[in-house]
């Protein structure tokens, strides 16, 4: 059965529980847990229906030219153009071909990292994939450091580079990009207009420093891919969050999936407050209409699927 069997009834049935900020029905246990290989396998075989991360993953080269007009994934009403820098940092071929792993952390960004001591854990997974080039030399200890793959929305220019406007932003900035050698640095350019400058001026500083980062930009189809995907399995979830994007690109690569850092929730399980990004103080705006994601049905999902062992969720310290 290669079905998530995510009833309706089983995914409202917290909702309430979830507006309260976190709940009992949360508290998977960690201890019993086993990888269901069975269910791993037949999870990435129906999600190959719908994509192949390796070829999602990035547009490559070959499949523009400079000059080419492409309309946004989410606003088909508008334009971008393939510039000359954008075009010379696409991959000749996926960055992911052929890589295969037994073991991979997803690590997102929420605030229940703090104090959790999960960094040594994080690092010793073979491939580690981080969201929104979140920081992690001031915060080794709870988040780790290893970064083979991580994500960086056109925003993150702004919210955490001031814009580029000084010259000390896009210092920091370059230096951020130098830490990660020659990992992949994931960049959804084509979604939705408003980032292009960002995204060209991230292009100008990758180039004009020589950094080794490998660029990938994702496919025109893969947000629509991934959405099917979960609205065939009962997940109405109208644009998946990155960390739900990377979940389900990892499955294509990685035997076993481990989870950090998902807790979409301003409590945690003892009422504690839990701050929505470990290193800034973003507030939560997932709860108004504002938000585009759903993080606590996402959140549903994978506890769900955490407790049928095909994917481990961490919520607490690691010993
Ligand atoms: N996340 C979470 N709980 C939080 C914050 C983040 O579960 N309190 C997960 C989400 O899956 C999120 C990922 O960690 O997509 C990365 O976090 P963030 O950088 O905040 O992503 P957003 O900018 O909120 O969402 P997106 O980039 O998808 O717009």
């Amino acid at each position: 059965d290669g079905e998530l069997s995510l009833s309706r009834s089983m995914i409202n049935s917290s909702d309430k529980t979830i507006r309260k900020g976190g709940s009992a029905i949360f508290q998977h246990s960690v201890e019993g847990w086993k990888i269901n290989s069975t269910l791993v396998l037949e999870i990435r075989k129906s999600i190959l229906r719908f994509l192949d991360a390796e070829r999602d993953v990035s547009v490559v080269k070959s499949s523009f030219k400079p000059g080419d007009v492409i309309h946004y994934v989410l606003d088909r009403r508008r334009t971008l153009n393939i510039s000359q820098d954008l075009h010379s940092l696409l991959p000749e071929v996926s960055p992911m071909k052929n890589r295969r792993f037994k073991t991979c952390a997803v690590v997102g960004n929420s605030g229940i990292l703090l104090d959790s001591g999960c960094g040594k854990e994080i690092d010793t997974h073979d491939f580690v994939i981080r969201c929104n080039l979140a920081p992690v030399v001031e915060f080794a200890a709870d988040v780790g450091n290893k970064s083979d793959f991580i994500t960086m929305n056109p925003s993150v220019v702004q919210r955490a580079f001031g814009g580029f406007r000084n010259e000390s932003d896009r210092e920091k900035f370059v230096h951020r990009l130098s830490m990660l050698n020659d990992s992949v640095l994931w960049i959804p350019a084509f979604m939705v207009k408003g980032g292009e400058k960002h995204v060209e001026w991230v292009n100008a500083l990758i180039l004009k420093n020589k950094l080794k980062v490998r660029t990938a930009y994702p496919s025109l189809r893969l947000i629509h891919a991934v959405r099917g995907y979960w609205l065939t399995n009962k997940v109405h979830i109208k644009r998946p969050s990155t960390g739900l994007l990377m979940y389900t690109l990892a499955t294509r690569f990685c035997d076993e999936i481990h989870l950090y850092g998902f807790w979409p929730f301003p409590k945690d399980l003892h009422g504690k407050p839990v701050k929505y990004h470990y290193y800034d103080d973003l507030k939560y705006r997932y709860f108004s209409n504002a938000s585009p994601h759903r993080m606590p049905l996402e959140f549903k999902t994978l506890y769900v699927l955490h407790n049928r062992g095909a994917l481990k969720l961490t919520t607490g310290k690691c010993v």
